[in-house]
């Protein structure tokens, strides 16, 4: 007698696909018996993943090729998550990073690093919040990064990126509360992938080996929290407790900040101008 086989999970778009933590997100969805929407720039690359997938996995994947930081590469995507009703999870992977000062880095990688770190993500996971509450199910995953922690030297576009990232996912979470919805906040550290030479040729040598981690074991940890339920996962943090505290002190500050009078530190320039 066969086995009855277990319900399929649906669709996963996977942005940023074609190299790095986005195509070991699809394989591994793939292996977990989702259908696949692989997105990015490099058709021959997605083109060829889609194949493998297909073939190895026995489930649907295709190629959705779309430049993120443009409005028309957005808006094909976004327009998908909106009318295919069998999209169940959204991994929003696709970024970049240029390790330079401020003041070395062009405009245009600026202004493209913004629409694609947040401006897309930003619009993808609206378009999936959309739709996943209207169904009542679905999972966003947001890839934020251990760089928005803190200011790091020779990224300052990158890292406030991040930074953007985590704070718009536990919001997003705040707005998923009471539904079945779902939304992870993963946050890498270092993670080997060609993202080091699009940020910068080599920069990825100079750090010891210790510390950097492989892309499958990144996603095999995200993969891990999100099974557990986890909010917000960070493959390579071991000591789990100090991003509670982060998180915890974050809500202290805003809920000490308001305040109709200056703090007692700033009285003396307002006893002078009396
Ligand atoms: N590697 C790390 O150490 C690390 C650490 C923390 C967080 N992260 C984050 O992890 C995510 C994946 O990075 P990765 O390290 O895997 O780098 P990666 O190998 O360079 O992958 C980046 C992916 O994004 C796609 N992409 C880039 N620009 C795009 C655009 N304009 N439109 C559509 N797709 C675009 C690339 O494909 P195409 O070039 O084909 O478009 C590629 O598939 C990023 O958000 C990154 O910030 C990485």
């Amino acid at each position: 007698m066969t086995q009855p086989r277990p319900p399929k999970p649906g669709t996963a778009i996977v942005t940023g696909a074609s190299s790095g933590i986005g195509k070991v997100y699809a394989e591994r969805l793939a292996a977990r018996g989702y259908d696949l929407v692989l997105v990015a720039r490099r058709k021959d690359r997605l083109n060829g993943l889609a194949a493998d997938l297909r073939r190895l996995h026995s489930v649907e994947a295709e190629a959705l090729v779309a430049n993120l930081s443009t409005p028309a590469g957005l808006s094909a995507v976004t327009a998908r998550l909106s009318d295919d009703a069998s999209i169940s999870m959204l991994v929003n992977n696709a970024g970049f990073s240029a390790l330079k000062p401020l003041a070395q880095t062009p405009d245009d990688t600026i202004a493209s690093m913004i629409a694609l770190n947040i401006t897309a993500l930003t619009a993808l996971s609206k378009a999936a919040l959309v739709a996943f509450r209207q169904r009542n199910a679905g999972t966003i995953v947001n890839i934020g990064s251990g760089a928005g922690f803190s200011p790091y030297p020779g990224i300052p576009v990158y890292g406030a990126t991040k930074a953007y990232v985590f704070l718009f996912t536990q919001s997003l979470q705040q707005e998923v509360e009471g539904t079945a919805v779902r939304v992870q906040l993963v946050l890498p550290g270092a993670v080997i992938s060609e993202g080091w030479d699009v940020a910068g040729g080599g920069a990825l040598d100079p750090l010891p080996d210790s510390i950097v981690m492989t892309t499958e074991d990144c996603v095999d940890a995200a993969l891990s929290g999100l099974d557990q339920g986890e909010t917000v996962t960070a493959p390579s943090l071991h000591n789990g407790a100090l991003l509670a505290e982060h998180i915890a002190l974050s809500g202290k500050l805003l809920q000490s900040v308001f305040d109709a009078a200056p703090a007692a530190r700033y009285s003396a320039g307002r006893l002078q101008r009396a």
